[in-house]
């Protein structure tokens, strides 16, 4: 190793400067709305943007779920699977539900690209249970009705 090199970086080790933890957020966030997910590539230039390690931005990549690692449809919905949302009736109900409605499994994408379908931990709103995210929109108090509403409109949509 010269003089001018940095000591190799472990992968996956914490990032401990706060600045550069919130920079890498929103580092993520614009590379993923370039593609609709983070390719290798994008998470290697973050790193190399950011002086951090890949292994670093992936492990920041990868705790969040706004952030995609595999390309998905253009609407992800994200069902909470978190113990309120459980205790409301919700969780499992509503995966199957929308499951159901668009014939895609939690995990999935549907054929012509639309729509993803993703199970995923508490989404904060525990106190307007059931919850579900699509894309960067929160939907409270889930019922039938509400998502046969949501998932008209997001069809009817161009
Ligand atoms: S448990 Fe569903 S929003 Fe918190």
């Amino acid at each position: 190793m010269s003089a001018t090199e940095s000591p190799p970086r472990p992968i996956g080790s914490a990032i401990v400067d706060p600045a550069k933890q919130s920079m890498l957020l929103a580092a993520l966030y614009n590379a993923q709305e370039q593609r609709g997910y983070l390719t290798k590539e994008a998470i290697a230039r973050v790193a190399k943007r950011l002086g951090l390690s890949p292994g670093q931005v992936y492990q920041t990549a990868s705790f969040y779920t706004l952030f995609h690692e595999e390309p998905v449809g253009r609407y992800v919905i994200q069902v909470c699977d978190g113990l309120s949302c459980y205790l409301c009736g919700g969780a499992d109900k509503v995966a199957d539900y929308i499951s159901a409605k668009l014939g895609i499994k939690p995990g999935e994408t549907s054929p012509d690209g639309r729509f993803s379908l993703q199970q995923v931990q508490c989404l904060a709103s525990c106190g307007t249970a059931p919850a579900m995210r699509v894309n960067d929109q929160l939907y409270e108090n889930l019922t039938p009705a509400g998502i046969d509403a949501i998932l008209e409109r997001l069809m009817g949509e161009v």
